[in-house]
């Protein structure tokens, strides 16, 4: 009898890639970026949630001489080492918690997606469902359904509603779902609306998941990158004691600018989901030297308050130049004030409202080598809202992109 090339599984994950075409376009295109001189056509990302604007903030730390030490090279605990986790929780506390946390109560892994993935492993066995309001970032579905085999629930937020997740459609999203829901995945500051959400939008979410007897996981792994008048809050900053429902992700991913680095964060009080993601740590941990590394970024409060300070400050004039585009050219997008992106109202250059039109848009701006984040993937309840990543390119870079776009959607209209 031949033997089979792969298991079931791995053929249902070679049947079903879990990577949407927007990202296989990505990466295919990396190869030949946008050069002003060698590539005039090259091209330009929009799609990606990464900070390329801050190298030179992070350069003389990342570059400077940081004397890694022999325990580094050796294995250690899986969720990083002790005296590691004393410093990245005493930085939490400071800078995004906004309370104290024990080192017992933090653990890394490889990166928020490795987190997510074993946190839900944790929290839900396959076929139960987790409550994901959208639009939404994209990875969610990847992190939830690939190896956790869980189902996520879309809980959809309009324009209407001022994008606002209420206690009466988590209700209806959990009073409809057809599999038990164990747990709500809350995104703050938001991906890819950019909202900062109140205390007591967040308060809200809380009770409601204490009603719901669910879990809920608050993704913070934007808590710096905010640039508006309204400042981060850390749903642990609302309670004393998180208790054993409520678990907050971070990472270096995206504050730091740092996704390539893979090192993530979960911050949780409930012994059972730590002790889980002890037994899962070693397949997903980070390597002592990484650790090492960033650990010279979070110990450093002269250099953070820089850092930080810097950082903001580029995202919010990328956003403002964005902004600047889109007024004048009559595009409609969502106020943000946090994170890398802008969701942009396409939908009047649609030929259709239909996602068939929308893939045909995204296609059409393609053409010019410009990829902006189809609303089918950030599961958007209606075809036409589109993110758009400022901080992934430079900001010279960021204008070319935006004239593409403009010029393809005024041959758009004239067609
Ligand atoms: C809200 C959110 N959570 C998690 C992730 C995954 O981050 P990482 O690269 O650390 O896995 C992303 C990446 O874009 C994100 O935007």
């Amino acid at each position: 009898m031949p033997t089979p090339p792969v298991s079931r599984r791995g053929r249902a994950l070679l049947d079903a890639p879990a990577m949407p075409p927007y990202l296989l376009e990505h990466f295919a295109r990396s190869e030949r970026p946008y050069d002003p001189e060698a590539a005039p056509d090259g091209y330009i990302p929009f799609c990606i949630a990464e900070n390329k604007l801050v190298w030179d903030l992070l350069e003389p730390k990342l570059n400077a001489p940081r004397g890694v030490e022999a325990p580094a090279l050796g294995y250690a605990d899986m969720i990083g080492p002790q005296a590691f986790r004393a410093d990245l929780a005493a930085f939490l506390g400071t800078h995004v918690l906004g309370r104290p946390v024990a080192p017992e109560h933090v653990a890394t892994l490889a990166g928020a997606g490795s987190i997510l993935e074993v946190l839900f492993y944790a929290l839900a066995d396959a076929g139960e469902g987790v409550l994901v309001p959208t639009p939404s970032y994209a990875g969610f579905w990847m992190d939830l359904e690939g190896r956790d085999d869980l189902s996520v629930i879309p809980v959809h937020a309009t324009g209407d509603t001022a994008w606002q997740v209420t206690p009466a459609l988590l209700d209806a999203a959990l009073e409809q779902a057809d599999v038990p829901v164990r747990a709500l995945l809350f995104t703050t500051p938001n991906n890819p609306l950019g909202t900062v959400y109140t205390p007591e939008q967040l308060e809200a979410v809380l009770t409601w998941a204490e009603r719901r007897g669910v879990h809920v996981v608050f993704d913070e792994v934007y808590a710096l990158s905010v640039f508006g008048d309204i400042p981060f809050t850390s749903v642990a900053s609302l309670r004393e004691r998180l208790g054993s429902h409520v678990h907050i992700v971070w990472a270096f991913s995206k504050d730091f600018a740092a996704s390539g680095l893979r090192v993530g964060v979960l911050v949780s009080e409930n012994e059972a989901v730590l002790g889980v993601m002890n037994s899962l740590a070693y397949w997903a941990a980070c390597s002592g030297d990484t650790l090492h590394l960033v650990r010279q970024l979070v110990t450093d409060e002269a250099w953070l308050a820089r850092y930080v300070e810097g950082m903001r400050s580029r995202l919010g004039e990328a956003r403002r130049a964005v902004e600047a585009v889109l007024d004048a050219s009559g595009l409609p997008y969502v106020a943000g004030e946090a994170a890398f992106f802008a969701l942009v109202d396409l939908r009047a250059y649609l030929d259709a409202p239909t996602w068939e039109a929308e893939d045909a848009l995204w296609r059409r701006l393609l053409e010019a080598n410009v990829n902006l984040t189809p609303g089918s993937a950030i599961r958007a309840v209606e075809p036409g809202l589109f993110r758009l990543c400022f901080a992934s390119v430079s900001a010279a870079t960021l204008h070319v992109g935006l004239q593409r776009m403009v010029e393809v959607l005024r041959s758009v209209s004239r067609s």
